[in-house]
């Protein structure tokens, strides 16, 4: 049985000292769903350390957005997995779409990264999704399976048993669209499939698959009662208290 895991993803927003206070009004309203759901936050770089203090001793963990794949080095404005792990980070998200888009992220350099954050001793939620054009042209099966193939490409079962992955259709990200749980539900059991081929059965039905975009208090339920539909990362909807604890206890 998969343990439900919601993520927020803040984006560029928060500084430290509204993080915390967001943060030591969401640790209370979401305490006591500690063993049924994971819980994690992902705020800016500039915010985690007040994060890490503000959520200490509660059931959110530390979760950051992105990081470098090399250890330290001359890597103006980059961040390593090492000072991450060091500040309480327990996940790093990689790959996200607007990584892709707007910094030319790439599933090989994914790669790299997802290896530097185990190397940390931390945990990635890989993200993957189709655009608009390529749902359209009837490529949103092959897009994913390109982009997972690619990302998780060299790495054992026992530590893919761990990773997370996100499904977000770029399509559906800040624009209120949500995918139907049906189409949702359609990749991320394409995905499962995937895991399979690439690791095998027992770990594919361990990895928990996420879903991301436009994920609300009204939507989260319905969505997350599918099958292969472990979770959600979420962004708008993680800004608020009231929104994100609803998703959380839409699960929980
Ligand atoms: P929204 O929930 O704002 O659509 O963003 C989803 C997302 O990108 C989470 O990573």
């Amino acid at each position: 049985m998969r343990r439900a895991f919601i993520c927020g993803n803040w984006k560029m927003n928060k500084t430290a000292s509204e993080a915390a206070a967001m943060l030591r009004d969401l640790r209370g309203a979401v305490s006591m769903v500690r063993d049924r759901v994971e819980i994690a936050v992902a705020p800016p770089f500039t915010a985690l350390a007040a994060a890490a203090k503000a959520i200490e001793g509660s059931n959110v963990e530390l979760a950051a957005q992105n990081c470098h794949s090399q250890g330290s080095g001359a890597f103006t404005g980059e961040v390593s997995a090492e000072m991450l792990k060091d500040l309480g980070v327990a996940w790093v998200i990689l790959g996200h779409s607007e990584r892709r888009q707007l910094f030319h992220e790439t599933d090989a350099g994914v790669n790299e990264k997802i290896s530097a954050v185990l190397k940390a001793g931390m945990l990635p939620i890989v993200c993957v999704g189709e655009t608009l054009a390529e749902r359209e042209a009837g490529k949103t099966l092959d897009v994913v399976s390109t982009q997972v193939k690619g990302a998780l490409k060299g790495f054992s079962a026992a530590d893919g048993a761990r990773f997370v992955v996100a499904y977000e259709p770029v399509w559906a990200i800040g624009t209120g669209k949500t995918a139907t749980s049906r189409q949702a539900q359609e990749v991320h059991a394409h995905i499962r499939g995937l895991l399979t081929e690439l690791w095998n059965p027992d770990t594919a039905q361990q990895v928990r698959i996420q879903y991301g975009g436009s994920v609300k208090p009204d939507n989260a339920t319905e969505l997350l009662s599918q099958t292969d539909i472990d979770g959600a990362l979420v962004g708008g909807a993680s800004l608020k208290v009231a929104d994100f604890a609803g998703i959380v206890k839409a699960k929980g």
